[in-house]
């Protein structure tokens, strides 16, 4: 009995410990799922209207107008908010960008319950897609 008490003692403690250490983490730890998702949507310049709007509604207070992580709540955290201009995140698959939109984690808020139609997040993806500051200068791929 004393054993057992013992063993699940350290199963907490190693639990706790565990989900500290994820808290630390900076890289996402994001499931193949989403990884590989594609865009159930299309880019064309009604949804990209619709992505803008929602963007504006949802995320612009702590992303800021052009992403670049700006916005007036950022300053209430010390997590790096991340660049939607950058390279680095245009270089993440749109599952990726969806994933981390959707889902969240810690100071990135979860969107399933206040845009409960996934389809609207992935017009925001099509939209963030647009805010790719070196793509000015280069020819989109697909
Ligand atoms: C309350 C402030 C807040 C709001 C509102 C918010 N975010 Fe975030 N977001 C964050 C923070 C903080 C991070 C960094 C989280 C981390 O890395 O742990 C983040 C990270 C992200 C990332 C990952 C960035 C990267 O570099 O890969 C994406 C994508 C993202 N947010 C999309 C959105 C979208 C889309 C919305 C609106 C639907 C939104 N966020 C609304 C605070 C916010």
């Amino acid at each position: 009995m004393k054993t057992l008490k013992f063993l699940i003692i350290i199963g907490i403690v190693s639990l706790g410990l565990y989900s500290f250490d994820k808290l630390l983490q900076e890289k996402w730890d994001i499931p193949e799922k989403y990884v590989k998702m594609k865009n159930p949507t299309y880019a064309n310049q009604e949804n990209l209207a619709i992505g803008k709007a929602l963007y504006i509604k949802h995320c612009k207070s702590c992303h800021g107008k052009t992403g670049i992580g700006d916005g007036p709540k950022a300053d209430e955290f010390d997590t790096d908010i991340g660049d939607f201009s950058s390279r680095e995140f245009h270089e993440q698959t749109e599952g990726e960008i969806f994933y981390k939109s959707y889902i969240g984690r810690l100071d990135m808020p979860n969107y399933q319950k206040k845009i409960p139609n996934p389809e609207d997040m992935w017009f925001i993806v099509n939209y963030l897609k647009t805010l790719e500051e070196f793509l000015k200068t280069q020819k989109r791929k697909s």
